[in-house]
């Protein structure tokens, strides 16, 4: 079974309390999302591999560890995703970015793909899915779908989001247990329109301001 790592640092609580507050503006929502991200990202890069490198210090010669291993893609959902983007790409400036386009149908709330693109060499590196919330999971389990059809081993996989459900975190471990589940909050559970309780409301909508 995959892991579900929820990082609750006294630092990403205050934040998320601000973040979920309905009276948080735009500017202040992208910001605070831009901030957790990197907190989140911090965590999840944590297993990278390292070697051995020599370099010299202005005293002396001596062995250091670099970042080694396959390289990363950062994959956001759209639209909530781009959100999460720039506070990845603050740690690991490097690494590519490959855009899934999805919305869920607010009937059915089964998501729909409308753009796919990935860096070429995608099934040759490490893919971070990131996404604010994970609400059915549906939106993630499709996501993942459509890199494993581009040959991306789900064990090189891992999603990271702001806010999950515990339905959305069943649906994900069952149908990818290989991929690793970070977020900042656990939540209680969905309402009958398929929102996350307490939640943050239209992580998208708030985004970019289309409430
Ligand atoms: C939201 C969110 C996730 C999805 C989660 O996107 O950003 O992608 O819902 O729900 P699920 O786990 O039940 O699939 P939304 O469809 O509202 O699109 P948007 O980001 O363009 O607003
Ligand atoms: N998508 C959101 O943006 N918010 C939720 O609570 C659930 C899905």
């Amino acid at each position: 079974m995959s892991k579900l790592v929820v990082i609750d640092h006294p630092l990403v609580q205050h934040k998320m309390a601000m973040l979920r507050d309905k009276n948080l503006g735009t500017k202040g929502f992208r910001e605070l999302v831009n901030e957790i991200t990197m907190f989140l990202g911090y965590e999840v890069t944590r297993d990278l591999s390292v070697e051995d490198i020599e370099i010299e210090t202005p005293l002396m010669k001596t062995t250091q560890k670099v970042i080694s291993g396959k390289k990363l893609a950062i994959a956001p959902i759209l639209r909530a995703g781009l959100g999460m983007v720039d506070g990845m790409l603050l740690l690991t400036p490097a690494a590519k970015v490959g855009h899934i386009g999805m919305f869920r149908d607010e009937e059915t709330l089964e998501p729909q793909e409308y753009f796919f693109k990935m860096p070429q060499d995608i099934d040759e590196r490490e893919v971070i899915v990131v996404d604010p919330m994970l609400a059915t999971g549906g939106s993630a389990i499709m996501a993942i779908d459509s890199l494993v059809k581009r040959n991306v081993d789900p064990v090189n996989v891992k999603f990271v989001c702001l806010v999950a459900a515990p339905e959305g975190v069943k649906a994900l471990q069952a149908a990818y247990p290989q991929v690793d589940i970070y977020t900042a909050a656990l939540d209680e559970k969905l309402n009958e329109d398929g929102y996350i309780l307490p939640g943050l409301g239209d992580a998208g909508d708030r985004l970019f301001g289309t409430l």
